[in-house]
């Protein structure tokens, strides 16, 4: 699974990093700027939470090819 960013979208409301602080780091003025961040199966629940809380829809979880 791999997270995608529409980080052109991104106004900062912070909420993937609060729900999910270890894979949603943002950046120096409070935004989310990378544009794709790998996540390991352990990291998936909570990858998630945090694409789900974006209030933008900015975070787009694609799953990984069977
Ligand atoms: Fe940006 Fe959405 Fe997170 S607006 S800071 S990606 S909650």
């Amino acid at each position: 699974m791999r997270i995608l960013v529409d980080v052109g979208s991104c106004c900062g409301h912070a909420r993937c990093a609060e729900a999910a602080p270890d894979l949603f780091v943002l950046n120096d003025i409070g935004y989310l700027d990378t544009p794709e961040i790998a996540v390991s199966e352990d990291q998936e629940a909570i990858a998630r939470r945090g694409a789900g809380a974006c209030p933008e829809g900015c975070i787009t979880i694609e799953e990984a090819e069977a």
